[in-house]
């Protein structure tokens, strides 16, 4: 994804803006349903889902200051008080969240890292999965989805030893819930979807 980089996005206005900055422990209310999209991008589809869910709590995790700015304007824009915004890294997810937290994870075209060498930094690999195996609540969800098919179908086999995979399409139908890459990727291709629920054995 081509990012245009904002200069006047800084890091005492992400602050000032209610962004966590830094890895901190977050609190949440255990008896609301908690949602987390790591690498959320320009923010479309979890700002949608939060507007539409008031009642549910709903994370956006993104590593890019300036894209995850235009997070923070739609949260402002919609009066969002049910969306959390981090700016941080994907691998020091255990440093924000205690264990058994979340009830929905998603992955939403992550970077597709396609040559071998590099397929580690991809958010569906192992190292990633433990993460979010830890910080799900039992029987919590995993959903990805990536107009991408080898990276899809490598992603199964990762997914697979974590989570129950209980649905798969590799043409999945357009939605009220999509990405700014979605929106645009699924004019020319198809976009594939897991979801997986997390086996407890
Ligand atoms: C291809 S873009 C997709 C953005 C958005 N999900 C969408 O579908 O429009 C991948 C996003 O993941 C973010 N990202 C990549 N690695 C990450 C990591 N380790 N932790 C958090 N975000 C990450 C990137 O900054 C980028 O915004």
């Amino acid at each position: 994804m081509r990012v245009k980089k904002l200069s006047f996005v800084t890091l005492d206005l992400l602050k000032s803006k209610s962004v966590i900055i830094e890895p901190e422990k977050i609190t949440l209310d255990p008896s609301k349903v908690t949602h987390l999209e790591v690498g959320s991008g320009k923010g479309h589809f979890i700002t949608s889902l939060a507007k539409d869910n008031p009642e549910q709590v709903f994370i956006a995790f993104e590593l890019n200051m300036s894209v995850l700015y235009r997070i923070v304007e739609k949260k402002e824009m919609l009066g969002l008080t049910n969306l959390i915004i981090i700016l941080g890294d994907a691998k020091n997810l255990d440093q924000y969240f205690e264990k058994d937290m979340i009830d929905y994870i998603y992955l939403n075209f992550s970077d597709p890292w396609p040559k071998k060498k590099h397929h580690k930094r991809r958010l569906t690999y192992e190292t990633f999965l433990k993460l979010y195996q830890n910080i799900l609540k039992p029987s919590g969800i995993l959903q990805f989805r990536t107009d991408v098919y080898p990276f899809f179908m490598d992603s199964v086999d990762y997914v697979e030893p974590y989570f129950h995979i209980f649905e798969t399409t590799t043409d999945l139908p357009p939605s009220l819930y999509m990405t700014e890459y979605e929106e645009k990727k699924r004019l020319h291709t198809k976009i594939n979807q897991l979801k997986g629920r997390l086996k407890n054995d």
